[in-house]
């Protein structure tokens, strides 16, 4: 399992919470009793869920216990240990959420059917996920992973591309919804400081291989990667590297 570091994480939070904003913003929810938010992280989001209902119990379910423990003191809201490929809940729940999550798990139709049976009727299934897999922060990783001395340990761990079309979510929800609304936004990320888009990728999908490693490996594998990383994403003359980065939104009401 991925450790999880929240403070490298939460570098670049701002940047991470605007599509989590603009996600909510579509939900057409005005009262909430039950909310699940999967794959809830250190819970920043979360808390904006129990703001915007006050009346709902929410829970955050994720399987990281460090970033868990960031969640467990924001009040309000119940922190459950416990891996999204095996949820149920107890009941249907009015809002089903998920935030730059579900990219971690395969086999999205067999998901989607799963997570779209745990709401109820004119309940909303929310998710955001990063469809970003084939920009060169990605390639560049998985290049370097297949390469000596590190590929014996790294390839076992590349996956598929995990995030279908928007079509293909369609085609798997409208049987069971009474409307959908999917959708996508390639953000222009402005980023501050050196090596910045190899300090987001350290974050999130380089998380994985870093695990596998030794700490003399790692720091050998983060060099090669963000040598090439360098030339992909250039530093501009004001210090700031643009980061190009794709993000597929569904909201289907039931
Ligand atoms: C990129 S973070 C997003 C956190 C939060 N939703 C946010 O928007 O800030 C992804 C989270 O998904 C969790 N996660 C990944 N796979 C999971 C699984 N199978 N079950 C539960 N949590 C999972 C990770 O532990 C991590 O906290």
């Amino acid at each position: 399992m991925t450790r999880w570091d929240p403070d490298q994480y939460l570098q670049f939070a701002d940047h991470r919470l605007r599509p989590a904003l603009e996600l909510m913003a579509r939900i057409p929810l005005a009262e909430c009793r039950t909310i699940w938010d999967l794959g809830c992280g250190a819970g920043n989001v979360t808390r904006l869920l129990a703001e915007r209902w006050p009346g709902a119990k929410v829970t955050g379910v994720d399987s990281s216990a460090e970033m868990l423990a960031k969640a467990r003191p924001i009040a309000g809201v119940e922190w459950t240990t416990g891996d999204i490929g095996q949820w149920r809940p107890p009941a249907p729940a009015d809002l089903v959420f998920s935030n730059a999550a579900l990219h971690w798990l395969d086999d999205h139709r067999g998901l989607f059917a799963r997570l779209i049976a745990g709401v109820v009727k004119g309940g909303v299934l929310a998710v955001q996920m990063p469809r970003n897999f084939a920009a060169l922060s990605h390639t560049l990783l998985y290049e370097t992973a297949r390469r000596q001395p590190w590929a014996a340990k790294l390839t076992p761990l590349l996956r598929k591309t995990p995030v279908s079309a928007p079509q293909d979510y369609y085609d798997w929800l409208a049987p069971h919804a009474a409307s959908l609304d999917i959708w996508e936004t390639e953000y222009l990320h402005v980023l501050a400081g050196d090596n910045a888009v190899v300090e987001w990728t350290k974050g999130t999908a380089v998380r994985p291989f870093l695990d596998a490693l030794d700490a003399g490996e790692q720091s050998a594998f983060l060099a090669a990667y963000t040598e090439r990383m360098a030339a992909a994403y250039p530093q501009r003359s004001d210090g700031t590297t643009l980061f190009p980065f794709r993000r597929l939104f569904i909201v289907a009401r039931k």
